[in-house]
């Protein structure tokens, strides 16, 4: 039976919070001036990651109510409860356990749920994806006409997709044996037709993705992709039109990842090469499940092992942390503290690093499809403002396109900076390093929006009038520095742990069941009950609104044949 949510607005952390923002004024010159220890008590490690969140906007007094607002909400005996299989998931009765999906081999003790064996479950998956992706990597499994697999492309959306571009864009390095992953994911024929242009049949494989197996853009594009199989090959004189060739093309060119083994079948997938996961993990938590196959295909099942050591290092920080020194909850604290008691509607993540920039479109599902929410657990309207926008782009694009906004503007947008003191591609410059004067970049754009520069010191460089105050910077724009050695699988691995952490606490003080997703439901159904009308039937278009109706006239009248 899962506790009823705590309401964070009538606990007593909440209203010394209020009285602390009541004539808050933030002075991160003042605060670093007076306080030479700030900088030390306010960086923490996390694995491999050094967390620097001393420009924040907060003070000793700020941060101890915070973690006040941790204990009184009950943050320590929800992620318990979790970690323990309780279905804190309550509008589904689920457990959420994607942190068992991490658990190394042989942990004890075993972990049972709902009279699973859950460890013994993810190791042998674990280990049939990585028998797999070692026999594609080898050359072992061929396609139909005995050659070598060079593409795999996983057909998925949302978390069948999101995770694994992310991750296969941020650790190309890795991917030494000529096999290289591709990801369709939209309906837009668009997608599919780009992805696979170039491609041969006869060397490519497909990963079909998807936990439900009845997602409409997943199962309309892999009917598409077995078209364009059967097509390519038979062009090639590679198999005729006989249904017994067919199926064994689809044998050697098509595997899948879902929790629907049956629905494989039945699409024409040997469930021999099928991979489960299970209804406990949710869709934009899979990465670390069979999901990420793709992964373990283009990087090697060692750099998957890897990854998944990364997200385990991160549970066991925040399992065995005090609230006070644990990151990912601290993160969600301060996250909090800008929402609900700043007024920031917008959180910015900054990756200085080109192959992440795939990073914020992952957390924008993480974050966005966990904690939109109007809801508690218990059915009840949450008491406060809850998830913000995440959005972001790397350094230093964003430098050129949207930061201006951030330095000067109205606004207050949190940022999280990331960047690795080791790049991927170490190159330089008429003798310079040029990744050292990237880092410069990400060193100076946080001290920028901390420090301002004042018009004091606008004058003195010798502005005068109106110009003044255009080139003057307010500061105190709230930063958070996320470094580390260099992006191995490990260190991504630990990143993503993070981020799922600290939508948790968030979620957890705002009462919110992170783990479904509602909201997505009446597009989808309304897509079906439109999709008749665009086909020309009469009464699926008379049963729509006005607004619909003409759009839908527009597009007759537009249509080419
Ligand atoms: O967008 C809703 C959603 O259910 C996501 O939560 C999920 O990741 C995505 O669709 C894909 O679902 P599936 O993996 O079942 O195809």
């Amino acid at each position: 039976m899962t506790a009823a949510p705590i309401d964070a607005t009538s606990t007593a952390a909440w209203a010394d919070l209020e009285s602390l923002k009541n004539g808050f004024t933030p002075d991160l010159r003042g605060w670093f001036d007076a306080d030479p220890g700030r900088v030390d008590r306010l960086s923490l490690p996390l694995a491999d990651l050094h967390v620097d969140l001393s420009k924040n906007l907060v003070t000793d007094e700020i941060v101890a109510a915070l973690v006040r607002l941790a204990e009184q909400t009950g943050v320590a005996e929800r992620y318990a409860a979790m970690l323990a299989g309780e279905h804190i998931n309550t509008t589904e009765d689920r457990a959420v356990l994607h942190t068992a999906l991490r658990r190394p081999a042989g942990a004890t003790p075993a972990l049972v749920v709902d009279g699973q064996q859950v460890d013994a479950d993810v190791q042998q998956v674990l280990e049939k994806m990585s028998a797999f992706a070692d026999r594609v990597r080898s050359g072992e499994w061929t396609g139909v006409t005995g050659k070598k697999v060079t593409h795999v492309v996983n057909i998925g959306i949302g978390g069948s997709d999101l995770g694994p571009v992310m991750i296969s864009e941020a650790l190309r390095p890795y991917a030494t044996a000529g096999i290289q992953a591709r990801f369709v994911s939209n309906i837009d024929p668009f997608d599919i037709a780009n992805k696979t242009a170039d491609l041969d049949p006869e060397t490519t494989l497909f990963i079909v993705a998807s936990k439900t197996f009845t997602t409409l853009e997943t199962l309309t594009n892999a009917r598409l992709a077995r078209d364009w199989l059967w097509a390519g090959l038979q062009q090639a004189g590679a198999i005729d039109d006989s249904e017994a060739k067919k199926t064994d093309a689809v044998a050697h060119h098509f595997v899948a990842v879902s929790t629907a083994l049956d629905k494989v079948e039945a699409f024409g997938i040997d469930p021999a090469n099928a991979f489960g996961f299970w209804d406990w993990v949710g869709g934009r938590y899979s990465v670390d499940s069979a999901i990420g196959l793709s992964l373990a295909i283009e990087l090697g099942p060692d750099a998957f092992r890897e990854l998944l050591a990364g997200f385990h290092a991160v549970d066991e920080h925040v399992a065995s942390t005090p609230l006070e020194k644990n990151v990912p909850v601290l993160m969600g604290l301060l996250n909090v503290w800008y929402t609900n008691f700043l007024g920031a509607q917008t959180h910015a993540v900054l990756p200085y690093a080109q192959q992440l920039h795939r990073f914020a479109a992952y957390l924008q599902q993480l974050t966005m499809e966990s904690n939109g929410k109007s809801v508690r657990w218990d059915g009840t309207p949450v008491t406060s403002d809850t998830g913000e926008v995440f959005w972001g782009e790397p350094g230093t694009n964003g430098q050129h396109a949207f930061y201006q906004l951030i330095h000067q503007g109205t606004r207050l947008i949190p940022a999280d900076f990331i960047a690795f003191v080791n790049p991927a591609y170490p190159l330089t410059d008429g003798g310079r390093d040029v990744h050292g004067l990237f880092l410069a970049n990400f060193l100076a754009q946080t001290k920028a929006l901390a420090f301002g520069k004042t018009a004091a010191e606008v004058e003195a460089e010798g502005t005068t009038g109106a110009l003044v105050a255009a080139r003057t910077f307010p500061g105190n724009r709230p930063t958070t520095s996320i470094f580390a050695p260099a992006l191995t699988p490990t260190v991504l691995g630990e990143l993503i742990a993070l981020y799922e952490h600290i939508t948790f606490t968030q979620g957890t003080i705002w009462g919110i069941n992170s783990f479904d997703q509602w909201g997505v439901e009446l597009g989808k159904q309304l897509a079906l009950q439109i999709a008749p009308a665009i086909e020309g039937d009469d009464d699926a278009l008379a049963a729509q609104d006005a607004s619909t109706r003409s759009l839908l006239a527009y597009y007759q009248a537009h249509r080419q044949a």
